[in-house]
């Protein structure tokens, strides 16, 4: 909590000395502001801990395909998470198996693995217990346990040479962990990087004046207090509905308790994963349960719920075209689906 506290005022700060500089030194002194607020996008999400191996990125993109470890052989990750429209599937709240209702908005993957945590919510550490627990979702994949999922793999003759060379040395390595471990891997290199890195690498004309008008904006504003980092967010909780409940302005008809849904704790009522920003233009409906169609709307509600502020509709122009900016390119390895090992979809009993 310090630490937002902190970055919050050091944008504040900056932003008010923003105000102050001339016209002439204005685009280097931004430079500099956002230089401090945020960070190019790096090449992976790669740690000491999560290593990237060729054979395990490949194996990764493979089963994040693959429709048959689910309940009914309909859901895969891409189901929902779709290239074609920036990792996300485009409607408010998503379905899983059995058309079962999710009663959130499907995030993007794109750059997904350098949050802090993973879901709304925050109760997935990392993009690989993440996808260890869609398999057993109710939800989402909706297998009954872990041999169910991996029964359904193993029923496929293809994928025992894949894992056996993702993961080396190991008797039998179609498991959920390998999968998780797969699956993660892939995750960790979707990296969407544009214009915007360009521009903190110190190519101040990579953003066009508009964008850049924005961006002094959006850091004046208090926006970079919560969206900063490599991801502009990611990086903290916040309460959603700080001035002003949220649902007062998103008119949201069910109302989510956010972290606290996970934890109980009174203070955790209403906190939510500060969302990233990069691509935002791209992944509309807005907020975690989708409750608001359109950028200017999201961003208007935001000034107003996080800061108390109504912002002017030029502000917001100038705003979006700084969001614009984040759009960044689609990996190839991600906007082309791969072809998979063949084998018929076996409906496996349930224990
Ligand atoms: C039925 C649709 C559906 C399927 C299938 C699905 N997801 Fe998701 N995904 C969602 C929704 C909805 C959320 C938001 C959940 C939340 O935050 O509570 C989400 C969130 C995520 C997040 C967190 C993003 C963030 O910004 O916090 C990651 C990572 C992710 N999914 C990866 C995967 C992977 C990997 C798979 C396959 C193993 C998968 N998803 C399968 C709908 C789906
Ligand atoms: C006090 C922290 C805070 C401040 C300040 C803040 N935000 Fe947010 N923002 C959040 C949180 C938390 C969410 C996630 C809410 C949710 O999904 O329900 C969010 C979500 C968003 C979203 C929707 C993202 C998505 O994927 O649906 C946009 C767009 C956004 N913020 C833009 C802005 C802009 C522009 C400003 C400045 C006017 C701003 N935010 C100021 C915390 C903040």
């Amino acid at each position: 909590m310090l630490r937002n506290v902190t970055l919050a005022s050091m944008a504040l700060a900056l932003g008010a000395m923003l105000g102050q500089v001339s016209a002439d030194d204005g685009d280097q002194e931004l430079l500099a502001t956002a230089q401090q607020l945020f960070k190019p996008l790096p090449a992976d999400f790669a740690t000491p801990q999560r290593m990237l191996t060729a054979e395990k990125v490949a194996l990764g993109r493979q089963l994040f395909f693959e429709p048959r470890a689910s309940l009914d052989g309909t859901m895969s990750c891409a189901a929902c998470h779709q290239a074609s429209l920036y990792g996300t599937d485009g409607i408010p709240k998503s379905f899983g198996v059995q058309n079962r209702a999710i009663p959130r908005n499907a995030a993007t993957v794109l750059n997904t693995a350098g949050q802090f945590v993973q879901h709304f919510g925050g109760n997935r550490q990392d993009v690989e217990e993440q996808a260890m627990r869609a398999l057993l979702s109710p939800l989402a994949y909706g297998n009954p346990d872990y041999a169910t999922a991996m029964a359904h793999l193993k029923a496929i003759p293809g994928y025992a040479p894949l894992f056996a060379a993702a993961f080396p040395g190991t008797a039998d390595p179609i498991t959920a962990e390998n999968w998780a471990t797969a699956i993660g891997a892939y995750e960790r290199t979707l990296v969407s990087a544009g214009a915007f890195d360009r521009y903190l690498g110190g190519d101040t004309a990579a953003l066009p004046p508009q964008a850049r008008r924005g961006l002094g904006t959006f850091i004046a504003t208090g926006c970079a207090g919560c969206h900063n980092g490599a991801l502009v967010g990611g990086t903290m909780f916040q309460r959603f509905g700080i001035t002003t409940d949220y649902w007062t302005e998103t008119h949201s008809t069910a109302i989510d308790k956010g972290r606290f849904v996970d934890t109980k704790n009174d203070a955790d009522l209403y906190l939510f994963k500060v969302a990233p920003l990069r691509n935002i233009t791209r992944t509309p409906p807005y907020f975690h349960d989708g409750s608001v169609a359109t950028l200017p709307e999201a961003v208007r509600v935001m000034a107003k719920t996080q800061l108390g502020k109504d912002l002017e509709a030029a502000d917001i122009a100038d705003i979006i075209a700084f969001l614009d900016s984040l759009t960044g390119e689609i990996p190839q390895h991600f906007r082309e689906a791969p072809i998979l090992p063949p084998g018929s979809f076996v409906a496996l009993p349930v224990k």
